[in-house]
């Protein structure tokens, strides 16, 4: 980090709360060296760097990684761009903490509605949090947790064969809201192997186990291992075989976050498809044109089709599968989700 000190001798009031920010999140520990830019000194070492990069402002942050090195002149961007689950956070150490028995919470919470449920986990985790979005259930806690006007982080997996409406759903739901939506993508070095040797179409011949290890489960590992908490859209009633007792929070035991520790939440759990839609029609919440052409259940391009009237919402998901295997390894537990046992 860059500092300016002026002629008078005082510190520059933007760098010093830049610094309080970098401190509140917890991140001044990640500044490896402060140089100072003496207002009266054109040599100062801060000066030096100042006219050796092309930048005027202070402060300013270089940030170096594999990749080279860039140039921010706003800490909130660098936040932003580089620590992404501390954004807007308030002192973790000032929210309330997370007991060690959830399950006592998820007793106390499990019939209480679901913007109190959120509420409970956003008040603890702050964006550190991250809700998976990717559906109708997943915009409606986007549009409750926008509400509370908590910081809180959003993510939607990119498997790269998502439907084109679905991108420009994303989209939407990002100026909506004002939101960022990060989109994390498969690792190159994983995907394009498989790609290569299996095709584009391999689920349809030996199951999608494979495809959505690579697509989906790996980038979800890789996202959350930055958070503390996640919350998904899951309801029970969604696949009885699967789903019908998840509780509204929980310690997922199948991946972890930054801590070790991930709380996960569930606040839809307890609702029905019915309340979900009527939650979207009374609040005019945004939401993916493919339901108006007769899909549910909303997943990746090849694998999604519409349903059949009287048909279940998940009959349009890996259609070709066994039914209780129909679940992709995002809320499955380890290891089964990816050593390709058992569901
Ligand atoms: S899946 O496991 O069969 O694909 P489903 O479509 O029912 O999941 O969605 C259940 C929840 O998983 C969603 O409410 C959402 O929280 C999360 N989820 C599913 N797909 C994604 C995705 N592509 N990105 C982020 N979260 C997702
Ligand atoms: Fe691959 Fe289909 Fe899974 Fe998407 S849903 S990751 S395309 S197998």
């Amino acid at each position: 980090m860059v500092k300016k000190r002026l002629a008078s001798g005082k510190p520059c009031e933007k760098c010093e709360q830049a610094e309080a920010m970098l401190r509140d999140r917890g991140l001044w520990e990640r500044v490896d060296e402060v140089l100072w830019a003496l207002e009266d000194d054109p040599d100062s070492p801060g000066m030096k760097l100042g006219r050796e990069l092309g930048v005027e402002l202070a402060p300013f942050f270089v940030v170096r990684d594999g990749e080279g090195s860039s140039v921010y002149t706003s800490a909130l961007r660098l936040v932003r761009d580089h620590f992404p689950q501390a954004r807007g956070g308030a002192r973790r150490e000032s929210r309330p903490a997370v007991p060690d028995d959830l399950e006592a919470v998820a007793a106390e919470l499990a019939d209480a509605p679901p913007q109190r449920i959120l509420r409970w986990g956003l008040e603890r985790l702050g964006a550190d949090c991250g809700i998976a979005f990717s559906g109708a259930e997943d915009v409606v806690l986007v549009d409750m947790a926008a509400r509370t006007e908590l910081p809180f982080t959003t993510f939607c997996l990119d498997t790269g064969r998502l439907h084109p409406e679905t991108y420009r759903f994303i989209d939407r739901v990002r100026k909506h809201y004002g939101i960022d939506i990060q989109l994390p993508s498969p690792d190159p070095a994983e995907l394009e192997p498989f790609v290569r040797e299996k095709g584009l179409f391999s689920f349809y011949d030996d199951g999608h186990r494979e495809c959505c290890g690579i697509r989906k489960v790996a980038p979800l590992r890789r996202m959350l291992s930055g958070l503390r908490g996640w919350i998904s859209g899951q309801r029970k009633d969604q696949s009885p075989a699967t789903r019908a007792d998840i509780p509204v929070v929980q310690d997922d035991e199948g991946f972890a976050g930054a801590d070790g520790r991930l709380v996960k939440l569930n606040p839809l759990a307890g609702w029905t498809s019915a309340q979900v839609w009527s939650y979207i029609r009374e609040h005019d919440v945004p939401y993916n044109e493919l339901h108006d052409r007769g899909f549910i259940s909303i997943g990746c391009e090849p694998c999604t089709r519409p349903t059949n009237p009287g048909e279940h919402e998940r009959a349009g998901r890996w259609w070709w599968e066994d039914e209780t295997r129909r679940e992709c390894g995002l809320h499955v537990p380890e290891p089964a989700n990816i050593d390709g046992e058992g569901i």
